[in-house]
């Protein structure tokens, strides 16, 4: 089942360490958008791009304003975002807010929160963005295909006071390629019931805001906070903050209340989670990123540190945002039993209404289902009172990991079978649950609307792993 792809991955790594002495500004690369009074305009089509090699060869590519990333969308917190999105695509889009605690109608959930915006219209979506931290956007139809080929971008919502400026401030969007032989993104196995039935599509190239292996120039005493956000389809990046010496400050954009050095190796950050990093890099320190799932470790992103170390600036302390806290005394348990996949038994699943056997597994690609239904079921999961706090307790009786996100809200994950290691019940939007794991979150449901819940392993989502919640 696993990695076929890390071979792949590491013959072609060799070829780019040449790359390494190109120095590169990761956090100026893309346009940078503080948000006016007016409307930003995102047009969603294909474009061309090296993601294997900066002197090629280009890949066809759906992006949007022509980068995969798409341009980085800045506010501050509590301010307006206001995208006009236009769809030059084939096919019907949407763009969801990952992470932001949204207005329903503006989720960006084809077939849920929106109809899908179809090739030449055009989407106004308009929010406010109530929580500073690291989010991101990206499409939310069939994203399995259009988040692979490159349709998402990050946004950062800045703290009241800018902790740190922006050239202490770098966003660092990971994307897990598959490309084929000749370093091109590999478009025929896009849909391939195999990766939907195991890890999802996996790739075998990283890249870093679309390039691969950026390197970057520190100033030695300084602190930077790195903000890492996973863009990957299906990889589970693994790293280990310290190997070069970073605290963990935050997790899918929530500040922890003081930074923390992790006492356990790799972090897991899966597809959709992000982790903001603090480090303060001492003279003589360059040091890479590394991401340690295959057989030997992917260098992704290098930095350079210059100068002496002084006596630098003080480390900055990140506010923590206001998110309504989990009563757990009478809270409501909701069960969420996953079955399916390869080396699993599905059970007795409903799809749209009817009862899946035989060949039908195939036929509609539902390999997966929550609580015997695959796939957007009609009625909710649950309905909540606004206000009301909810458990969550995901059971997951697959033979493979997954990795959950709630819309609209965040949560804190209370508990998890056999690890200790969600220290602090740490506020987050997506998390983690290993195989035969069951994991427990809590989050009160506070905004009105339908949400989904969802696995962010894009096939395992397309392939059954989508339900969703009405708060009323
Ligand atoms: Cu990142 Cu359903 O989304
Ligand atoms: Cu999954």
């Amino acid at each position: 089942a696993e990695r076929a792809a890390p071979r792949f991955r590491r013959s072609l790594r060799y070829e780019t360490m040449a790359f390494l002495l190109i120095f590169t500004a990761t956090a100026l690369l893309t346009t940078s958008f503080t948000v006016p009074g007016s409307f930003i305009d995102l047009v969603a089509g294909p474009s061309q791009q090296a993601i294997f090699q900066p002197d090629g060869p280009a890949s066809d590519l759906w992006t949007y304003n022509g980068s995969a990333p798409g341009p980085e969308i800045r506010v501050r917190r509590d301010e307006r975002v206001r995208v006009r999105l236009t769809n030059n695509l084939e096919e019907p889009t949407s763009l969801h807010w990952h992470g932001i605690r949204i207005d329903n109608a503006m989720d960006g959930v084809a077939g849920l929160t929106q109809e899908p915006i179809e090739p030449g219209e055009s989407f106004e979506y308009d929010f406010v963005a109530p929580d500073a931290g690291t989010y991101w956007y990206h499409a939310h139809n069939k994203s399995w295909n259009q988040v692979a080929r490159g349709l998402y971008g990050p946004l950062i919502v800045d703290e009241d006071e800018v902790p740190f400026d922006r050239a202490h401030d770098l966003t660092l969007v990971i994307d897990d390629w598959r490309l084929a032989g000749e370093g091109t993104l590999d478009v025929a196995s896009l849909g391939s019931l195999m990766d939907w039935s195991h890890d999802g599509r996996l790739g075998n190239w990283l890249t870093v805001n679309g390039r691969a292996m950026p390197v970057n120039m520190l100033n030695a005493g300084e602190p930077y906070r790195l903000r890492l956000i996973n863009a990957s389809n299906a990889r589970i990046l693994e790293i280990d903050p310290n190997r070069f010496d970073a605290k963990v400050i935050a997790y899918d954009g929530q500040a922890l209340p003081e930074p923390v050095r992790l006492t356990y190796a790799p972090l897991m950050v899966g597809p959709a989670q992000r982790v903001d990093l603090l480090i303060v890099p001492q003279a003589g320190s360059d040091f890479v990123i590394e991401e340690l799932s295959g057989d030997t470790p992917f260098a992704f992103a290098g930095f350079e540190v210059r100068g002496e170390t002084a006596d630098g600036p003080g480390v900055p302390s990140l506010p923590v945002n206001d998110l309504p806290e989990p009563e757990l005394a009478g809270a409501r348990t909701v069960r969420v039993e996953m079955t399916g996949g390869a080396m699993g038994n599905i059970g007795r699943v409903t799809y749209n209404g009817k009862v899946l056997e035989g060949s039908d597994f195939r036929d509609t690609g539902q390999v997966w289902a929550f609580n015997g239904i695959a796939n957007l079921p009609e009625t909710p999961l649950y309905s909540a009172q606004r206000g009301e706090t909810i458990v969550i307790e995901t059971v997951n009786n697959t033979a493979f990991v997954h990795a959950m996100h709630v819309h609209g809200h965040h949560f804190r994950v209370i508990e998890r079978s056999g690890s200790e290691i969600d220290v602090g019940q740490p506020w987050r939007d997506t998390f983690l649950v290993g195989p035969q794991q069951t994991t427990r979150i809590a989050f009160v449901a506070d905004n009105p609307g339908k949400w989904l819940y969802h696995c962010h392993m894009l096939e395992h989502a397309a392939g059954g792993m989508n339900t969703w919640f009405e708060v009323t």
